[in-house]
């Protein structure tokens, strides 16, 4: 589903972030990426949904080398990805339901098929009798919720999430990993970049350590420290 191979990424200023990666992530896995601030756990993350090129290495996703993708097919790759942030990134004049329905809209899908499928997402994360409250109006964890929302309203079979619990308290971050579970087990590949040294430790899953832009560990069943 996933393969980076010989993966290097420079920055325009100079700075190398990853440094040769070699990552299989096969279809309906659940991984962890982890790694202290700076090691380039968002920078992997970016390279897969093509928000950046690498600079050398082949970034493949569905078999296609992303790295060669033309801008116009962009937004292809995206609707077979979905993303998750910290900070939500919801827009904040539309409500729950719009917010998850805007992603629908951009692929032209008639306003029926809109409606049913935003509201079976926001079933799918408990957020259905929040549907028509603004983003100022909920806590963090139903923040987040409708962003899961709107990342799964596609049905992309990849969800890639960034540090998804850096806002919550430990109670609504272990709901937001069952959840995230959840989605997992409804044949969807998941990625998980985090500091939180508690759910990685309780959920048991595979984890890739990245240290300095490199891969220093990928265990099966695996926990924060070594
Ligand atoms: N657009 C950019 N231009 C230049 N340098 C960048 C850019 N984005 C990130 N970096 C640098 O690349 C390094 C890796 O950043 P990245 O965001 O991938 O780390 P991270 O592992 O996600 O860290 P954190 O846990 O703090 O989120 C950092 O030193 C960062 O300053
Ligand atoms: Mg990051």
């Amino acid at each position: 589903m996933i393969e980076l191979i010989n993966v290097s990424k420079t920055y325009a200023n100079g700075m190398d972030v990853l440094l040769n990666i070699n990552l299989h992530i096969g279809k309906e896995e659940f991984v962890f990426i982890v790694g202290p601030s700076g090691a380039g756990k968002t920078t992997l993350m970016r390279l897969l949904y093509r928000e950046e090129a690498p600079s050398s290495g082949k970034v493949i996703v569905d078999r296609v080398n992303v790295a060669e993708l033309d801008t116009e097919q962009i937004p292809y790759l995206r609707r077979n990805i979905g993303v998750v942030f910290q900070d939500y990134k919801l827009l904040p004049k539309r409500t729950v339901f719009e917010n998850v329905a805007f992603a629908l809209r951009v692929t032209g899908a008639p306003r029926s098929t809109i409606r049913r499928k935003a509201m079976q997402s926001l079933e799918l994360v408990g957020m259905l009798r929040r549907a028509n409250a603004f983003p100022d109006e909920l806590s963090g964890g139903e923040k987040q919720r409708s962003c899961i929302a709107r990342a799964i309203v596609n049905n992309p079979p990849i969800l890639l999430a960034d540090e998804p619990t850096g806002n919550l308290d430990p109670t609504t971050s272990w709901d937001i990993l069952q959840l995230l579970e959840k989605i997992n087990k409804r044949n969807t590949t998941v990625l998980v970049a985090t500091h939180n040294k508690n759910v990685v430790d309780d959920m048991k899953k595979r984890v890739v350590a990245l240290e300095s832009g490199r891969i220093i560990r990928d265990q099966q069943l695996g926990s924060y420290n070594v």
